[in-house]
C-alpha cells in the first residue's frame, strides 16, 4: 500500500495527515481561533491562515512519521466543496509538492471523506451503509452500496445542522463555533423549556431556519419579560435548541432506515460529536436493530486523517488528478461527480 501525504484546507482547520499500510503516521492540525468574535468563518482570514500554516504543519507530518518527502507515493488535497480561497490554497500546495517529488496527485471530495473517516479504524463498517453526515456547511443522508456507489438520499434545504448549532450559540451570545458550547450547556439543561418547532419538510430533506425564527421570537418574549433571560436560562435554552435539531435529525434518520434497509448506520461531520445526537442515534439504532458507527472526535470535524483514508481508496482505483486541477467548490457529492477529476 502506498504512503499518502494528505492535506486538508477546505474551511477553518488546516490539517496534514500521512498514511500508510500501517494506519496513520501522522496526523497534525491546527483550528483557526482567529474567527471566535466574528461569529462565523471570515473567508479571506481562512486562507491566510492556511497559507501561513501548511508548511510548518507538512515539515512537522513528516518529523512525526520519520520519513522524508520523497517517501511519499502521491499526495492528496481536498478539492472541494469549501471555501474558494481556502481550498485554492490547499490545491496549489498539494499540486506544487506533486510536480515537485513527481509523485501522482489525488483530490478528495471533502463529504466523501467525512463518511470514508469510518474507515481509519476497526470494526470499520459493512455496505450497504447509511450515513447521516451533518457538519457546519451540510447536512445530508447519504446511502452507500460500496465506498464509490453512493446517493445523498436526502438534504437540507436552508442551513445546515452545524450553522443550526452556530446560529443559535450566537443569539444567545456565544463565540464562533457555538455548537461544542451548546453541547456542554445543554447537559445542564430542561430540553423541554422551550417547544421550538421544527418544519415539516417531506421525504428524507432537513430544514432549520424556521428554528432560528421561533428561537429569536422566544429570546424576544424572555427578555421584554425579563432583562437577564438568556444569562438565567443559558443551560434550557441550549437544552432546547440541541432537543430540536436532533429531534429533526433523527426523524430523518430513522425513516432512511425504513425506506433504505442497512445493518449499518454511521454519523459523520462535525455535528456528530454532539452528545445529544449520539445518544438519540443510540437510542434509535437499537430499536431498528442496527449497528452505529460513530467517529473518534478527531475525526468527527475536518482533519486530514479522514482525507488520507479516501485517498487510498482512490489510489487503488487508479482515480489521480492533474496539474490542472482546479478547486470546486460546489461538488454535489454523488457517484458520478467522485469520478469528477479523472
Ligand atoms: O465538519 P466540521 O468540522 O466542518 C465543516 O465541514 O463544516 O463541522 C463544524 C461544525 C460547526 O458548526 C460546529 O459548531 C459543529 O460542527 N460542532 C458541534 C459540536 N462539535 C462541533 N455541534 C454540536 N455539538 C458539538 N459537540
Ligand atoms: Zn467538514
Amino acid at each position: 500500500m502506498p504512503v499518502i501525504l494528505a492535506i486538508e484546507s477546505s474551511c477553518d482547520d488546516t490539517s496534514v495527515a500521512i498514511t500508510s499500510d500501517s494506519g496513520i503516521l501522522a496526523h497534525v492540525g491546527r483550528s483557526q481561533l482567529i474567527h471566535e468574535h466574528f461569529g462565523g468563518v471570515v473567508p479571506e482570514l481562512a486562507s491566510r491562515e492556511h497559507l501561513a500554516q501548511l508548511l510548518p504543519l507538512t515539515r512537522q507530518a513528516l518529523k512525526i512519521a520519520g520519513i522524508s518527502a520523497h517517501r511519499i507515493d502521491a499526495f492528496a488535497v481536498t478539492a472541494g466543496p469549501g471555501l474558494p480561497g481556502a481550498l485554492m490554497v490547499g490545491t496549489s500546495f498539494a499540486k506544487s509538492l506533486s510536480l515537485v517529488f513527481q509523485k501522482p496527485l489525488i483530490a478528495v471530495h471533502h463529504m466523501h471523506a467525512h463518511i470514508m473517516a469510518h474507515f481509519i479504524d476497526p470494526p470499520k463498517p459493512e455496505f450497504p451503509l447509511l450515513c447521516l453526515t451533518v457538519s457546519g456547511g451540510h447536512t445530508q443522508l447519504v446511502y452507500l452500496k460500496d465506498p464509490f456507489d453512493l446517493a445523498v438520499i436526502g438534504q437540507t434545504r436552508d442551513d445546515a445542522a452545524g450553522e443550526a448549532f452556530d446560529k443559535g450559540a450566537r443569539m444567545l451570545g456565544m463565540t464562533y463555533p457555538g455548537g461544542p458550547q451548546i453541547d456542554a450547556w445543554a447537559q445542564r439543561g430542561d430540553p423541554h423549556f422551550l417547544n421550538l418547532p421544527s418544519a415539516k419538510v417531506p421525504g428524507l430533506d432537513f430544514s432549520f431556519s424556521g428554528l432560528k425564527t421561533s428561537l429569536r421570537l422566544a429570546l424576544e418574549k424572555g427578555t421584554a419579560h425579563h432583562p437577564d433571560f438568556i444569562e438565567v436560562h443559558r443551560a434550557d435554552l441550549c437544552a432546547s435548541l440541541q432537543y430540536a435539531i436532533v429531534d429533526m435529525l433523527i426523524q430523518k434518520l430513522r425513516s432512511a432506515a425504513q425506506l433504505y434497509p442497512c445493518t449499518d448506520i454511521a454519523l459523520a461531520g462535525g455535528v456528530a460529536a454532539n452528545s445529544g445526537l449520539q445518544q438519540a442515534a443510540r437510542l434509535q439504532c437499537s430499536e431498528l436493530g442496527s449497528r452505529l458507527h460513530l467517529p473518534k472526535l478527531a475525526y468527527c470535524t475536518d482533519n486530514a486523517a479522514m482525507i488520507a483514508q479516501t485517498a487510498l481508496y482512490y489510489h487503488q482505483k487508479g482515480q489521480f488528478a492533474g496539474q490542472d486541477l482546479v478547486a470546486k467548490p460546489r461538488w454535489p457529492l454523488s457517484a458520478d461527480g467522485l469520478r469528477f477529476f479523472t
